[in-house]
C-alpha cells in the first residue's frame, strides 16, 4: 500500500526513479509525485492519477538530478489530490518526504506546530512528519530524523531528503522498506521487485530502524541512536520474472504460469515422505488456528477441510482483522498458521503477534521470501510461486492450497499416520490438470461475452469447494466491479434464492465431490426459478451438462484437491468479463496488492 522509492547515484535519479516507481505502481495508484535534488534545492512535481498520466501531463522524467525521492499513493486520510499526493514539504521547502503508513497522533502534533507557527498544505497525515522533522533540524537531517520519530505513534515507510545533504534518510515501522545496494547507486523501495533492474543485493529494514543512504554506502541506527549491523541478502527472484511476456496484463500471465508456480511449490518437498521443514512438533499441537485476509482467507478456509480431514486436529479460520481484536482465546498447545502472498498485510502481521504474546506457536505460509510475516513467524512454509504482481490474487491462491496440503500430510506424518499414495501421487499431476483447463480458455471467453454486462453473479459451492464460491465471487467483483456473491449451495434458499431472475447469472462448482448429488438439487431449484446457470462440471459428466446453459469442463481429480482445480475457470472467467468490459485489470479501482494498513 503506497509505494516509495528512493535513488541516489550517478544515474538520472528521476528516469531511474520513474521506472523503479512504476513497478511499485500495484501498491497504490491514485495520484504519484517526485521530488529531485538538484543545485536549485528541491523541485517537485505530483499529481493525481496514474504515474504515466502524471509524467505526460508534468515531464517528471526531465528532471535533472541524482537525488530523488518518489511516492505512488494509495490515499487514507485525505482524498487523492494534487495537494494530497505526496512527496511533502516543510514550510520552508527545504525538507521533502514521501511516507508510507498512517501517523495515529498527527492531527495533536499537527495542532501543536500549527501554534508554533506551521502552516499546512495538504489533509494528510504524512505531511506532518516533514514539519516535525524541519522542527528538529539543526544541520542533520538524521539526527532531526530521529528525533521527529521519538514524537510519532502509528506506521511508517518513509523516506526524506534536506536540500544540504547529500544523503537520502529513510525510516521503518510497521510498513515494508529496503535498501538496494547497486553499482555507485543506492536505491530505497517499498518492496524488491522494484529494484531487481539495477541490484539483487538488499538490505531489509526491520521496524524502529533508520538508515542514512549515501551514494556509495548506508549505515542503520535505531531509534535510540544506537547503530546496527545489517546482512546483505540476495534477491532471489529475476527481472524476467516480473515482466508481462506477450501477455496483456499480468493477471492474465499468472493465472497462465500456474501449472508452473504449482509445480514450484510441490518441487523437492514429496518423497517417500513429505519433506517441508517445519520447526515446530505437531505432536504437541491440539488446535490450529488459521489467520489471513482477502484470497488468502479463502484457502484458510479449504485449509481447514484439508488439515481436519488429513491430520484430525480441529481449526478454526479468522479474519485476520477480526481475530487480533477479539480478545482471542489462544495460547500454549495452539498453533496459529498465518497465510499471506505478500508477507506484508499489516492485520495478519498484528494477529501473529497477539497469538505470539499469548504463547501459541507460528507458522507462515507465505510467497515473498523475506517479507516482514516470514520474518516474525515462528517457522513457514514458502510458496515459490514468483512474484505476482497483478492485484487480484490467482497463482498464489492455488499454491497456497498445496502449501496447506503439504503441512497436513507432514502432520499426519509426524503423527505417525499411514499417508495414501495416491494423494502424492494426485499431488503430482495437478499441474497438468491446471494445463488441461487453460487450453480451454476460448470456451470460457465465451462464456464471458454473454455474461459481461449482467450487473449481479451468484456463486454456489458446498463443503471444500464453497471457499472455491467466495474465491470465484471475489475475483469478479474486484476486477469488473459486478457485483457478486458467493454462498453455500445449500443456504441459498434461506435468502439468495429471492433474487434469482432470467437475468441472475449463478455459477456452480459442482464437480463429482462428496455433495454433488445435493448440488444436483440446487442446481434444478435454481433452474426452476429461470436463472442462468454456468457449472463447472467433472469431464464427461452429463447430468450436470444436462441441467445447466453453459458447462465448463475439468479434469476429475481427489476430492481435497479439487479446489485448485476447480477455481481455474473462475479466474479465467472474471478476466474475461473485466477485459471485456475495458477496464484496467491489474489495477481495479481502490484496491491495492499489498495492505500495510490497518
Ligand atoms: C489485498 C489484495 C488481495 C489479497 C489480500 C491479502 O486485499 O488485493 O489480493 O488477497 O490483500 O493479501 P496477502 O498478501 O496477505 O495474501
Amino acid at each position: 500500500m503506497c509505494g516509495i522509492i528512493g535513488y541516489i547515484g550517478r544515474g538520472n535519479a528521476a528516469a531511474v526513479g520513474l521506472a523503479a516507481l512504476k513497478k511499485l505502481e500495484y501498491r497504490g495508484y491514485d495520484s504519484a509525485g517526485i521530488a529531485v535534488l538538484n543545485t536549485r534545492g528541491i523541485e517537485i512535481r505530483k499529481d493525481k492519477g496514474k504515474i504515466d498520466a502524471i509524467n505526460r501531463k508534468l515531464n517528471m522524467n526531465s528532471m535533472q538530478g541524482n537525488i530523488a525521492i518518489l511516492h505512488t499513493r494509495w490515499a487514507t486520510h485525505g482524498p487523492p489530490t494534487k495537494r494530497n499526493a505526496h512527496p511533502h514539504l516543510d514550510c520552508r521547502g527545504e525538507i521533502a518526504i514521501v511516507h508510507n503508513g498512517i501517523i495515529e497522533n498527527y492531527s495533536s502534533i499537527k495542532e501543536l506546530l500549527e501554534k508554533e507557527g506551521h502552516t499546512f498544505s495538504s489533509e494528510t497525515d504524512s505531511e506532518v512528519l516533514a514539519h516535525l522533522i524541519e522542527k528538529f533540524y539543526r544541520g542533520n537531517l538524521e539526527e532531526a530524523v530521529l528525533k521527529a520519530l521519538q514524537e510519532v505513534e502509528g506506521t511508517y515507510g518513509m523516506a526524506v531528503m534536506h536540500k544540504n545533504e547529500n544523503k537520502i534518510v529513510a525510516a521503518r515501522n510497521g510498513s515494508p522498506l529496503i535498501i538496494g545496494i547497486g553499482n555507485n547507486e543506492m536505491l530505497i523501495a517499498s518492496d524488491a521487485t522494484a529494484i531487481l533492474e539495477h541490484t539483487k543485493k538488499a538490505v531489509y529494514l526491520n521496524d524502529k530502524e533508520v538508515a542514512v543512504v549515501k551514494q556509495g554506502g548506508f549505515s542503520v541506527k535505531n531509534l535510540s541512536n544506537e547503530s546496527i549491523d545489517k546482512e546483505v541478502k540476495e534477491i532471489t527472484w529475476s527481472l524476467e520474472q516480473i515482466e508481462k511476456k506477450g501477455f496483456k496484463h499480468f493477471m492474465l500471465k499468472e493465472i497462465f504460469e500456474q501449472p508452473e508456480s504449482m509445480k514450484n511449490t510441490i518441487r523437492g518437498r514429496i518423497k517417500d515422505r513429505i519433506k517441508i521443514t517445519v520447526d515446530i512438533d505437531m505432536e504437541k499441537i491440539k488446535r490450529i488456528v488459521i489467520t489471513s485476509c482477502g484470497t488468502s482467507w479463502h484457502s484458510a478456509l479449504i485449509g481447514k477441510h484439508i488439515i481436519e480431514r488429513t491430520a484430525g486436529i480441529p481449526v478454526e479460520v479468522d479474519y485476520a482483522s477480526e481475530f487480533r481484536y477479539r480478545d482471542p482465546i489462544i495460547g500454549e498447545g495452539d498453533l496459529l498458521i498465518a497465510i499471506s502472498q505478500s508477507g506484508e498485510t499489516a492485520d495478519t502481521l498484528a494477529a501473529i503477534k497477539e497469538a505470539k504474546k499469548r504463547g501459541a506457536r507460528t507458522l507462515g505460509i507465505i510467497n515473498v521470501v523475506g517479507s516482514t510475516i516470514a520474518r516474525e513467524v515462528d517457522t513457514g512454509i514458502y510458496l515459490h510461486a514468483g512474484p505476482e504482481i497483478g492485484v487480484a490474487s490467482t497463482k498464489a491462491f492455488t499454491s497456497q492450497i498445496l502449501a496447506l496440503t503439504l503441512f497436513a500430510l507432514y502432520t499426519r506424518q509426524e503423527m505417525g499416520m499411514q499417508i495414501n499414495k495416491n494423494i502424492l501421487n494426485e499431488l503430482k499431476n495437478i499441474p497438468e490438470k491446471a494445463k488441461m483447463i487453460l487450453d480451454k480458455k476460448d470456451e470460457i471467453k465465451t462464456i464471458a461475452k454473454e455474461f459481461f454486462k449482467s450487473s449481479n453473479f451468484l456463486y454456489l459451492g458446498r463443503g471444500i469447494n464453497f471457499p472455491v464460491a467466495l474465491e470465484g465471487a471475489l475475483k469478479l467483483k474486484e476486477i469488473s466491479y459486478i457485483h457478486a456473491e458467493g454462498y453455500p449451495a445449500a443456504e441459498m434458499k434461506h435468502g439468495p434464492i429471492a433474487l434469482i431472475d432470467e437475468n441472475m447469472p449463478v455459477v456452480f462448482i459442482a464437480t463429482k465431490n462428496g455433495a454433488y448429488e445435493k448440488i444436483i438439487s440446487n442446481m434444478q431449484e435454481v433452474k426452476a426459478r429461470g436463472g442462468k446457470i454456468i457449472v463447472v462440471a467433472t469431464e464427461g459428466d452429463e447430468r450436470a451438462c444436462s441441467i445447466a446453459d453453459y458447462v465448463i469442463h475439468v479434469p476429475e481429480t481427489m476430492e481435497l484437491l479439487s479446489p485448485v482445480v476447480n477455481v481455474i475457470p473462475l479466474q479465467l472467467l472474471a478476466y474475461y468479463i473485466a477485459d471485456m468490459k475495458g477496464l484496467d485489470v491489474d489495477k481495479p479501482r481502490n484496491l491495492a496488492k499489498s495492505v500495510t494498513v490497518e
